[in-house]
């Protein structure tokens, strides 16, 4: 079964409760947290309090998506605040296997990120130390952006690697791009744009529950 984690970043910043709430009653499965820095991507979202109000608030896990240079300063953060997972991205400067070791110490699901440029090699070596690989499939920073089909192959690789832990795709997916991601090995669709604007988000999460 893929699970469905509605992406904040395309819920109406003015109406986030509702917004939320309308995924929550669709029965979605997380509740993907897109943190950006402006450094690391060119954009800036939320911050670790809008983290601990949705926690507070649902009962839904938080999927926090770390799109930081720097995010070992906020790792206890965002612990605090109530993550179920925290995915950090690859490309980073500083101590990512110590970081990855770290949010293992916490408890919590331990997600690593790569940017589509990012060959799915460079992270080989770290796959034993992750619950979750997030394929980036647009380049980060801003939601509504095209599904880049050629990331496939990275998930079909993880699979014939024997990776038999999580995989989520992050950015342009789709009802129309899921069967395709389904038959590759995803797991966790992360879902902005297309179940927040979404007409009929439960038949939605219905149809790729069942996929
Ligand atoms: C980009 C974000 C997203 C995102 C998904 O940096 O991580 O990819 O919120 O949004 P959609 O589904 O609209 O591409
Ligand atoms: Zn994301």
């Amino acid at each position: 079964m893929i699970k469905v984690s509605p992406s904040i970043l395309a819920a109406d910043p003015l109406n986030m409760e509702r917004d939320v709430q309308r995924m929550v009653d669709a029965g979605c499965d997380l509740l993907h947290v897109d943190i950006m820095d402006a450094h690391f991507v060119p954009n800036l979202s939320y911050g670790p309090a809008l983290a601990e109000a949705l926690h507070r608030r649902f009962t839904i896990p938080l999927d926090v998506h770390l799109m930081m240079d720097n995010p070992e300063s906020y790792i206890d953060t965002f612990a605090k605040a109530g993550a179920w997972g925290i995915t950090i991205h690859a490309e980073i400067p500083g101590d990512v296997p110590a970081m990855l070791a770290h949010i293992r110490e916490l408890g919590l699901n331990v997600g690593l990120s790569i940017k589509p440029g990012t060959p799915i090699e460079a992270i080989r070596d770290l796959l034993s130390m992750v619950d979750m690989v997030l394929i980036m499939t647009v380049e980060p920073g801003f939601g509504g952006q095209k599904f880049q089909s050629a990331m496939l192959e990275k998930i079909r690789t993880l699979r014939a690697w024997g990776y038999a832990g999580l995989i989520e795709a992050d950015g342009g997916v789709s009802l129309a791009n899921l069967p395709d991601l389904k038959a590759a090995g995803l797991d966790v669709a992360v879902m902005g744009t297309a179940m927040y604007k979404s007409e009929n988000p439960a038949r939605d999460m219905e149809i790729i529950h069942t996929m």
